[in-house]
């Protein structure tokens, strides 16, 4: 959606104070750009809804870990969540303290927890029993303490998408409540660990408030017998609006839901989305207008290879032109019809947008897919032998931008393969 930093004005489409086709001509399409002034000021935006708490934030690099993200945000005093060995090692190469990450996940190898703790990360979530003895175990072996957070899975159903929903029972994530209180119990079977935390995530895009307090509040009846516990980690999962028309609930409501239980607490929150969705594009080029079965398809130059979100979740992004045809430019087009954004992908659901109403676009048009920073070039592929696209930011003084991950070559496509072809030969 278009906010302060990615707006409209006279036709044109900036991003801060530079103009997204200018990007798009020196670059080419498609590419990412993000502005990293929205991104700080959501930081700042958080910080302020949350204020009552005080809570330490530590962004979900899993949304978006581009280094020139992760350093703004880090310069601007937040922590990361990460969810692998390569988040923590993007997130050091950043410039993030060792002991500002928290280190998630289902399923941590006994590799990445070694470099974790020997890298002297912060906080470990653990949300397996497994874990927690490789843990203590791969701890005691070098001689250090780790900082634990139980996960639990609080058994609440969260109103999201099916896909993105983690807190219920039947899911694979966290402990149940039976578990979190049996190893608080037995604490001493773990003596190189320290229990000093809980956790708790319920799901990513959350549409009501009751069902993270019910998480919460969950949460804190496990550990109220242990006073020693102060810390709470409530995740991430704050929502942002992908259309006009999408009512999510503000981010004040859930600090003020929240707020009177926590109080007293340490308090933890992982924002990704609301961090940096909003603050990222995808602009990509139409490169054929195709008519057919009575529908009209835009082909672009942009595919679920680089935003598979629609495919995958049937989710909703804007789609705007970048240069709106002035009233003059405009004569001698038809009026706003409806159209299918697609991509060149060998996918039925290779869409970027269904059913859109877009004034009469054009080869070579540009358009901006809008709230594309969040699980945009994370989840980018190479299907089709498609380069991944760079990535662009413009810098937190608004004027300037720089390309920040250059575009992937065909050259890159081969180039773990090789060695082994050329031998084999
Ligand atoms: N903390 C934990 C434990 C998580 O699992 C997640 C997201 C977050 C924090 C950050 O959540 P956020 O603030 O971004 O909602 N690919 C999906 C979203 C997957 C979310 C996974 N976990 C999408 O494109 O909608």
């Amino acid at each position: 959606m278009l906010n302060d930093s990615i707006y409209h004005h006279d036709g044109a489409l900036y991003c801060d104070s530079v103009l997204v086709s200018e990007i798009a001509v020196q670059v080419g399409t498609p590419v990412y750009i993000y502005s990293l002034r929205r991104v700080v000021s959501n930081l700042r935006r958080i910080q302020t809804a949350f204020a009552d708490l005080q809570p330490h934030i530590h962004y979900s690099a899993k949304a978006n870990a581009n280094l020139a993200v992760l350093r703004a945000l880090v310069e601007a005093g937040a922590g990361i969540d990460a969810v692998s060995g390569g988040e923590i090692y993007r997130a050091l190469l950043a410039g993030a303290k060792a002991e500002n990450i928290v280190f998630a996940g289902v399923g941590k190898t006994r590799d990445e927890l070694r470099y974790a703790l020997e890298q002297g990360v912060g906080w470990f979530n653990v949300e397996n029993v497994g874990e927690l003895h490789h843990l203590n175990e791969l701890a005691a072996d070098n001689g250090k303490t780790a900082q634990v957070a139980l996960r639990l899975n609080p058994d609440v159903a969260a109103q999201t998408h099916r896909h993105i929903a983690t807190g219920h029972g039947g899911a694979k994530f966290g402990l149940p409540a039976e578990v979190v209180r049996d190893v608080l119990a037995r604490q001493a079977d773990y003596p190189a660990l320290r229990f000093d935390g809980i956790h708790v995530h319920i799901g990513s895009q959350l549409h009501d408030t009751q069902a993270t307090q019910r998480a919460v509040e969950i949460a804190l009846e496990l550990i109220a017998p242990y006073p020693e516990i102060r810390t709470v980690n409530i995740g991430g999962g704050l929502p942002v609006a992908y259309a006009p028309d999408e009512r999510v609930p503000a981010w004040d409501d859930f600090a003020a839901t929240l707020a009177p239980l926590l109080r007293g607490y340490t308090v933890l929150l992982e924002p990704g989305r609301s961090i940096i969705a909003d603050a990222g594009l995808l602009v990509v080029s139409v490169l054929y207008v195709k008519q057919q079965a009575g529908q009209t398809f835009l082909i672009t130059d942009g595919s679920m290879a680089e935003l598979i979100r629609p495919a995958l979740y049937e989710a909703h992004h804007e789609i705007v032109l970048v240069n709106r045809p002035s009233p003059s430019q405009g004569e001698g087009r038809q009026a706003a019809t409806q159209v299918h954004i697609v991509g060149p992908v060998c996918e039925t659901s290779d869409m970027l947008g269904r059913s859109r109403a877009l004034p009469d676009a054009q080869p070579g048009d540009l358009l901006a897919v809008l709230t594309a920073g969040a699980y945009g070039m994370v989840m980018a592929s190479n299907y089709n032998q498609r380069p991944r696209p760079p990535e662009v930011v413009v810098t937190e003084d608004g004027q300037t931008w720089r390309v920040v991950r250059r575009r992937e070559t065909w050259d890159d496509l081969v180039r773990l393969e090789r060695n082994v072809y050329d031998n084999l030969a």
